[in-house]
């Protein structure tokens, strides 16, 4: 028998874990490989040493604390999640996963119930795009999609390549070839999260079994017009980049808002207007899409429409619009099996669930190309999340790791 998970402990180590900030009173911010960052890595190795888990790091910093299973010849199960945040955002995004994970361990070790399989809890390198600009580094690189030489071409925002960083910090480039990992390597792999959208609160349902994992297409856009004085120019002789920028961004709010695939959204997060002065016609914005679904082919209809659309915006202000792509991430199916285990745990614990599709994307959409993988979900408040209001009720992290906990196990016995 499992004892239920320990809502005490879990708070404590999400309050523990939040002090490592670089924005307290402004939300939590802990970017990869900044001291805050390190600190929490630093941390969780203890907390995992305590908890009589064997830690290792791999060549890209992926954190590993592994519970030994009975026999060492099958494949590991793996759970986990990512300890990084994006800017000004709240202590359960990727952290909720962690503690969980951890959790679940401990549960199943003090159990004394005999297991098969490694038991891992992984904390992926930077899921956020924050630093590199690139998301899911670590479980990207597990997955063959980002390799050693590609570390050389990222960079953060003061010109550093990955590369560089790790080699400062002492991460083994011989050691690389060792993150990707093949089919076959990893039994299964569960993570926990927040749902980071409204459903399971408005439904007052404790858990959502996710479906799918949506994939993001990221574009760098640049848009040149022509810098000029604001009151000197006649309306009909600008060429306002940043007016441009505007009309590319509602007709990408458009295409996704009537998209008649099942779930898709399009983004501009991040804008860079120059010269940013008052009295200026903008000659130069620099600004990010995001455009997501969970099935390619409806990415693919925003993405030709938002090509003709740009090619009209551009001959109508007569600017110059530059669309560099930074990743096309494939959409994830989660594993049939594991959220038939997933269901039948909750129906045995007596929880409700309901099932869902991830808009964000996880660590486990990269794991899911070597491993069958699943993922549950954890209410969070009003939907709120990459904001310092996100929050998830400790009690609900507690049912979700009664459920990890039994799904894990009950993997970590499984023949095939
Ligand atoms: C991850 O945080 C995402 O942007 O989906
Ligand atoms: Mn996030
Ligand atoms: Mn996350």
């Amino acid at each position: 028998m499992l004892q239920k998970a320990n809502v005490t402990r879990i708070r404590a180590w999400l309050e523990k874990i939040n002090t490592f900030n670089s924005t307290p009173g402004a939300g939590t911010t802990r970017v990869l490989f900044t001291k805050e960052e390190l600190a929490s890595r630093a941390y969780i190795k203890e907390e995992m040493n305590k908890l009589g888990l064997e830690v290792s790091e791999d060549a890209i910093g992926n954190l590993f604390g592994v519970l030994r299973g009975k026999n060492r010849k099958f494949a590991p199960v793996w759970t986990g999640s990512h300890i990084d945040t994006v800017l000004n955002a709240g202590m359960f995004d990727g952290m909720a996963g962690i503690v969980s994970g951890m959790e679940a361990l401990r549960l199943i070790k003090e159990s004394g119930i005999v297991f098969k399989r490694d038991l891992a809890v992984v904390v992926y390198t930077s899921e956020e795009p924050t630093r590199f600009g690139l998301s899911c580094l670590g479980s990207r690189a597990m997955a063959g999609e980002l390799t050693l030489e590609d570390t050389r071409s990222i960079r953060d925002e003061e010109g550093n390549s990955l590369y560089e960083v790790l080699g400062t910090l002492g991460y083994d480039y011989k050691e690389f070839a060792a993150v990707k990992r093949e089919k076959g390597d990893v039994y299964a792999a569960v993570e926990l999260h927040i749902e980071q959208n409204l459903h399971l609160d408005k439904e007052g349902i404790p858990i959502g079994i996710v479906k799918g994992i949506c994939a993001p297409t990221i574009y760098e856009v640049t848009i040149n017009g022509c810098q000029s004085h604001a009151g000197g120019t006649s309306m009909g002789d600008r060429h306002d980049a940043f007016t441009a920028a505007s009309e590319l961004t509602l007709v990408l709010e458009k295409l996704a808002r009537e998209s008649k695939g099942t779930y898709v959204t399009g983004t501009v997060g991040k804008v860079n207007v120059l010269p940013n002065a008052v009295n200026v016609i903008p000659g130069e914005v620099h600004m990010s899409i995001d455009i997501r679904s969970i099935d390619v082919e409806s990415k693919k209809m925003v993405l030709n429409k938002l090509f003709t659309e740009k090619e009209r915006i551009e001959s109508e202000r007569g600017v110059i619009i530059s669309l560099d792509l930074e990743n096309d991430d494939i959409p994830l199916k989660c594993d049939e099996n594991i959220i038939r285990i997933l269901k039948n745990n909750c129906e045995n614990l007596g929880i409700t669930y309901m099932d869902l599709i991830s808009g964000p994307y996880h660590d486990s959409l990269f794991v899911g190309r070597f491993a069958k993988t699943a993922m549950l979900f954890v209410p969070s408040k009003n939907g709120i999340s990459h904001s310092k209001e996100e929050w998830t009720d400790f009690e609900d992290i507690a049912l979700g790791t009664d459920v990890l906990a039994h799904t894990l196990l009950e993997l970590a016995n499984k023949d095939n």
